[in-house]
């Protein structure tokens, strides 16, 4: 079941009567674990005041372009990014069409059009203003841009009159957004996700390590989970917090890695090798604490197990994808693994790149498979790996296809 637990949610507040729900509306999203802040346009403050927005959501309330004050906290463009989802509620007549045309002329609009989150409106205005035939071709054009159109309702309206135009309720509105995070593309599929470095004991105290936050590797194991998978995470070392909805099996050392994921690897569907395992271990871990002597030391390494290369060549071997991170040449080596390690896909990053990476909430990648070349450009590591997930599925439901039609031409 979906939810919004740890869900970065933006809500829109602009000017009509329904906005004295969207308190209400905050308290709600809160409650199914989102984490809100809100921005509000002028004509919204004349309905409910910004304070009361900030008290429900615990956060300031975002409310001009060019508010020094809040661009020194989270700007206007990090917001953008940072939002899972944009929903805008109450959604006025004004509003959507500003939206339909692009227009960015105020914080609200210019957010709208500087993100990459999943967009939605809740419209709430006057029936005939909703029958209106502009109003109509408006949101034509905003479904078009894949913004998705929760309601309105039926009834009897603050104006008087009675028909369409009534912006949904609070609980209605909630449980559309968390049907904004089910993809469904993997429904009841198995996937397995390694994330994080490993440690490799030099004794109690010292080890050799991989440089890896565990972000991208954890934001692919949500972003399946969100398309309908059960998913096992088997995570080395990381400082981030467990994920909900999923299976978290911790470990240290490469070999627990390898012995975890074989573990949990029957019926598995999908894997997903997106931890960096450290290539080498010390031969023999010292018990005790090594204590300085000679001005050289030699520790001699022993390779780890291949992990991702050994689920590939399983004879029920799952999807395979690996990670590569390069320095230099990213496609070309992409492709050496590709074949070397006889996997699916390689999902490829330049972690020389500025801004992307290791420790960074950013990250571009380069998909290489028999079939070519996916770009997918920099983006925040949850909507990546979400973008990521979504090919993963095609390419996944893809070769099923195939393999059965080869079936069924024997
Ligand atoms: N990998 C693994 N087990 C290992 C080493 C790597 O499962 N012992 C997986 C990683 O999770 C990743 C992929 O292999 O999906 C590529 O890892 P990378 O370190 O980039 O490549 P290597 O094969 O180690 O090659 P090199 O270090 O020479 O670039």
């Amino acid at each position: 079941m979906a939810t919004l637990v740890h869900k970065r949610i933006v809500l829109g507040v602009t000017g009509g009567i329904a906005a004295y729900k969207s308190a209400d509306l905050v308290r709600r999203l809160r409650d199914a674990g989102a984490d809100v802040r809100v921005v509000m346009t002028q004509a919204a403050t004349e309905f409910i005041t910004p304070l009361t927005m900030q008290a429900v959501s615990g956060h300031p309330v975002h409310l001009h372009m060019l508010d020094a004050e809040a661009e020194s906290g989270m700007g206007h463009i990090e917001l953008a990014r940072w939002a899972d989802v944009v929903l805008v509620a109450p959604a006025s007549a004004n509003f959507i069409a500003k939206l339909a045309h692009g227009r960015a002329d105020d914080l609200l609009s210019t957010l709208c059009l500087a993100t990459e989150a999943r967009m939605a409106v809740a419209p709430a205005m006057n029936q005939q203003m909703w029958q209106n035939a502009a109003t109509q071709a408006n949101l034509i054009a905003v479904h078009k841009n894949s913004v998705a159109v929760f309601g309105p309702a039926s009834g009897s309206q603050a104006c008087g009159e009675v028909g369409p135009g009534r912006m949904l309720e609070p609980t209605e509105l909630v449980e559309l957004t968390t049907g904004l995070f089910t993809s469904g593309s993997l429904e009841g599929l198995r996937v397995v996700v390694t994330a994080g470095p490993t440690w490799e004991a030099i004794d109690p105290v010292r080890g050799i390590t991989n440089r890896s936050s565990g972000r991208m590797g954890y934001a692919v194991a949500e972003a399946a989970a969100e398309a309908g998978a059960n998913v096992v995470l088997v995570s080395g070392p990381t400082m981030l917090t467990d994920p909900e909805r999923m299976t978290i099996v911790r470990v240290s050392s490469g070999r627990e890695m390898y012995a975890a994921v074989h573990e949990h690897i029957s019926g598995c569907d999908i894997f997903v090798g997106v931890a960096a395992v450290c290539d080498y271990r010390p031969k023999k871990a010292a018990a005790q604490k090594l204590k300085k002597h000679a001005d050289t030391m030699t520790i001699e390494l022993v390779k780890n197990e291949d992990i991702l290369a050994s689920i590939a060549a399983l004879a029920e071997a799952p999807f395979t994808v690996g990670f590569a991170a390069e320095t230099e040449n990213v496609e070309g080596y992409a492709r050496t693994k590709l074949k070397e390690k006889a996997v699916d896909l390689i999902a490829a990053n330049d972690v020389s790149a500025q801004g992307s990476g290791f420790e960074s909430d950013y990250n571009r990648l380069l998909l290489v498979d028999k079939h070519g070349v996916i770009e997918l450009p920099r983006q925040h590591k949850t909507q990546l790996a979400r973008t990521l997930i979504e090919c993963i599925a095609q390419k996944y439901h893809a070769k099923g296809a195939a393999q059965d039609s080869r079936y069924a031409h024997r």
